[in-house]
């Protein structure tokens, strides 16, 4: 019996035929460590999403050059990949652990000062960060947003201008900052009144606003996760600086989020997030005048800071 040979077709004839003595330089489709860019690259379709392709692109020859540096075992790898399993676990509404790495690996200052550059005398700004709360309680000018009475007294003054010194009236100020003990309010629930060391504060007609405070202290950032244990590793400290926070709008105007640093903090060269610019550190200065305090209801002596926002035009 004769056995009848049966031909297969190629299942589709676009595939093109493979040259035995190729040397995967001009279809780049298998995998080799020396192409490993190009074969991944080569993926991407015609109808890709310009900005997409040309951040994937980016992001894919540098992850390939980093491994090739690094040259991870099996077991780092897993290691590296059960870090990020972790920091998404992390991760939801209110805490966000992949922020937090980016803030670690100084990734938030720059993609945040990259997008604000500062030509004209504006003031600079710096990280959000995960304390900052929608809706904290509208004051008036001269109002005391420490409700814990807790930590040296401290009144914030200033102005709101454009890059030409003209004021803006009607600036919304928005302020928070932890307290005495390094916690914000919504980090002690219960503990702490609720919207303690926050306000928001209007500029009046000349562009003038003013509160009272509480001398800030530094605090540890969140460290009991995976950032946590990639600052340990690196033998990292976890502490921020003592600041207070402002994100400062007004039509016309760019948002303005930013912080002032008290300039006696020993943290202050040594921020876990990177967040401190030279501008931003304040003078706050001890002042003893028994009548002033009476006439501003502090205790003598206090603190006072004159810190004026320069906000850029849209
Ligand atoms: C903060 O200042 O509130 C902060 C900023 C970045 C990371 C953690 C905290
Ligand atoms: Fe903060």
């Amino acid at each position: 019996m004769v056995k009848k040979i049966v031909r297969r077709k190629p299942a589709d004839k676009k595939v093109p035929a493979i040259k035995t003595k190729s040397r995967n330089s001009e279809a780049q489709c298998f995998f080799t460590v020396r192409d490993s860019v190009k074969v991944v690259q080569g993926r991407v379709g015609q109808k890709a999403n310009q900005r997409v392709k040309f951040i994937a692109d980016a992001l894919v020859r540098h992850l390939h050059a980093f491994i090739k540096e690094t040259r991870p075992t099996m077991d780092e790898w897993m290691q590296g990949i059960g870090f990020l399993t972790r920091t998404g676990h992390l991760s939801n509404d209110w805490r966000q652990e992949f922020i937090l790495l980016s803030d670690v690996l100084g990734v938030s200052m720059l993609v945040e000062t990259l997008n604000h550059q500062k030509t004209s005398g504006e003031t600079e700004s710096t990280v959000l960060g995960p304390f900052y709360v929608k809706n904290a309680p509208q004051y008036p000018n001269g109002a005391n947003i420490c409700l814990d009475g807790k930590g040296e007294a401290v009144l914030v003054r200033g102005r709101v201008t454009n890059a030409r010194g003209k004021p803006i009236a009607g600036a919304l100020l928005e302020i928070w900052q932890a307290n005495e003990d390094g916690f914000y309010d919504v980090q002690q629930k219960g503990t702490q009144p609720d919207m303690n060391l926050r306000g928001v504060f209007t500029s009046d007609e000349d562009g003038k606003y003013s509160f009272r405070t509480a001398y800030p202290r530094h605090y540890p950032i969140p460290y009991d996760g995976s950032v946590g244990d990639l600052l340990k590793a690196l033998d990292r400290n976890p502490n921020r600086p003592a600041h207070m926070h402002f994100m400062v709008s007004a039509e016309g105007h760019e948002t303005l989020v930013t912080h002032i640093f008290t300039p006696d903090c020993p943290w202050l060269r040594d921020d876990a997030v990177f967040g401190v610019k030279e501008s931003l550190i304040a003078d706050f200065r001890i002042v003893d005048d028994q009548q002033r305090a009476a006439d501003l209801g502090l205790p003598n002596p206090f603190r006072e800071v004159e810190w004026n926002v320069v906000l850029a035009a849209t």
